[in-house]
């Protein structure tokens, strides 16, 4: 348990590497949880949303997920989350959601 937290916590560290900090990092994971998770699935298995997994997102790359998540899919519900998120919090996003946000 301690571990794992300890583990979490180093991870969210890394992810949050500067500018973001461990506060954004819990704000954009409440955002992950709540505001995606409305579509994507609380666990991010997917909904009205495509599932949002780590084996899901495996072979995109982070970068175009964050443009995804910037921008949004047209034509689709996806929405875009620009006015919301700076690029630098869209790429923390995406890397966070490639590693898994349950472990
Ligand atoms: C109103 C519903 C809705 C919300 C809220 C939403 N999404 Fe989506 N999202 C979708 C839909 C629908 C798609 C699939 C679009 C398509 O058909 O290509 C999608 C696609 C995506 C994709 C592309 C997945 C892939 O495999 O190509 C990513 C990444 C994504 N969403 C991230 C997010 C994130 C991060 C949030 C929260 C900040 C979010 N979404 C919130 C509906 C939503």
């Amino acid at each position: 348990m301690l571990k794992t937290a300890a583990a979490l916590l180093s991870l969210a560290f890394v992810l949050a590497a500067p500018p973001a900090m461990a506060q954004d990092a819990k704000r954009l994971e409440h955002m992950v949880k709540q505001d995606c998770g409305s579509c994507h699935g609380l666990t991010m298995k997917g909904g009205l949303g495509l599932p949002l997994t780590p084996e899901a997102l495996e072979g995109k790359p982070a970068e175009v997920l964050a443009e995804i998540i910037l921008d949004g899919v047209p034509g689709t519900a996806m929405p875009r989350w620009r006015p919301l998120l700076t690029e630098d919090e869209a790429l923390w996003m995406a890397n966070y959601l490639k590693r898994g946000m349950t472990k």
